[in-house]
């Protein structure tokens, strides 16, 4: 990080130095820590995160796993979808969120197009993001059917996280339905996430499944399973970073909690800055040269 504070350490927390959130560690979290967070039964947070400021105050308040997804097509990007987000958005973004960290893994996703044409592709895609942001990392959607390009990643040795359940990639396929609902659909997704993670996957995310479908996708697995819209008791949770903080204009999915109101706020000092420059009190004495 060149001009951005270094982040601190992790908060003091718990009885265990080791502990994903809380612990006492420095160094940059690696996907075997989540394996053996995994093991302790430990339950940690994971956060998307777009930028180099935004990446360094999560990485300060020690969240262990920030997300570069591709969600920065709605959220940061003006985009209505993930699909149009491209491998080049994807490098520079994920470049700085690496340049604004020093603990946290970070997670770059392999964007629509990038990895559907088969392992060569995605292997091509995956690399990329390793050697040009330096991801620790990679997440890409689907069980099953992505099954070559995750085995091909992996054995090429870069982590690869999949991603279940509602994939926003498949937009203009799923809608915003929840998935796995129904025995088959719930077995389905059974057989995508063990297929997932015998392809070597360390982790992987749930995203809008019910609950009891998710706790036993959780059960079943030995890596870990991040949920997001898919209840509690999943070891991992993640959040939009946007949708987390209030910032997200519109409505948000009802899984999202907003813990302050950030869009309100950046509105309130825009609204006073410009008032005080119309008014003249901005700049005061003491921010000018003389
Ligand atoms: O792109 C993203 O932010 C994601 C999370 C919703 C898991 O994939």
């Amino acid at each position: 990080m060149t001009q951005l504070p270094a982040a601190q350490t992790t908060p003091a927390g718990g009885d265990n130095p080791k502990a994903l959130y809380g612990g006492a560690g420095t160094r940059r979290v690696t996907v075997r820590d989540l394996a053996l967070a995994k093991e302790r039964g430990e339950r940690w947070p994971m956060l998307t995160a777009y930028d180099a400021m935004t990446a360094s105050v999560f990485d300060e308040a020690g969240i262990p796993v920030l997300l570069v997804g591709d969600s920065m097509g709605n959220c940061h990007l003006g985009f209505d979808s993930t699909v149009p987000v491209t491998m080049d958005h994807m490098t520079m973004l994920a470049a700085a969120v690496v340049r604004g960290t020093s603990r946290a893994l970070i997670v770059g996703d392999l964007t629509f197009g990038s990895y559907q044409e088969g392992p060569v592709q995605a292997l091509r895609s995956a690399t990329r993001l390793v050697k040009e942001a330096g991801v620790g990392a990679v997440k890409l959607e689907g069980g099953e059917r992505s099954l070559p390009q995750t085995e091909t990643i992996v054995q090429a040795g870069i982590p690869v996280m999949a991603h279940l359940g509602l994939t926003p990639q498949s937009v203009n396929t799923l809608g915003h339905r929840v998935q796995g609902r129904g025995e088959e659909a719930a077995q389905q997704l059974i057989r995508d996430a063990k297929a997932a993670q015998n392809a070597g996957a360390f982790a992987v995310v749930l995203e809008l499944v019910p609950a009891e479908v998710a706790a036993e996708v959780t059960r079943s697995l030995h890596i870990p399973v991040i949920g997001i819209g898919a209840g509690p008791d999943t070891d991992a949770q993640v959040l939009v970073w946007t949708d987390m903080v209030g910032l997200t204009g519109g409505k948000v999915p009802r899984f999202t909690k907003q813990y302050m109101n950030l869009r309100q706020a950046l509105g309130d000092a825009a609204r006073a800055y410009a008032e005080e420059v119309v008014g003249g009190a901005f700049p005061a004495e003491e921010h000018t040269f003389h």
